[in-house]
């Protein structure tokens, strides 16, 4: 599956949930998951994520992110439309210590 990770934290930017085939995205206050379970690795989301949070799970940088969208998109809602980003997306992007910040 692929995994949302960290540098979507108050960015937000749901640009990924409009290309996905499956509609398995599920939404937080200021986070995306993907399900596991619904995920078919097609791999369309990756590019789309302005903020390059999205990465299959065999990459280094899903390791820490994988058990929190599984357990995530089991209570999230399911999101299938792109909303409007955080009015601060653009200033969150790429910040460091984004990780404590996510809104369960
Ligand atoms: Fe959806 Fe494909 Fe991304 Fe999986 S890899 S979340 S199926 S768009
Ligand atoms: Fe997050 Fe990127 Fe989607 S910032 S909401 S993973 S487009």
């Amino acid at each position: 599956a692929y995994v949302v990770t960290e540098n979507c934290i108050r960015c937000k930017f749901m640009d990924c949930v409009e290309v996905c085939p499956v509609d398995c995205f599920y939404a937080g206050e200021n986070f995306l998951v993907i399900s596991p379970d619904e995920c078919i690795d097609c791999g369309v989301c990756e590019p789309e994520c302005p903020a390059e949070a999205i990465f299959p799970d065999s990459d280094d940088r899903s390791t820490a992110w994988a058990e929190v969208n599984a357990k995530y998109a089991a209570s999230w809602p399911n999101i299938t439309r792109k909303g409007t980003p955080p009015a601060d997306a653009e200033e969150w992007k790429d910040k460091p210590g984004k990780a404590a910040m996510l809104s369960p």
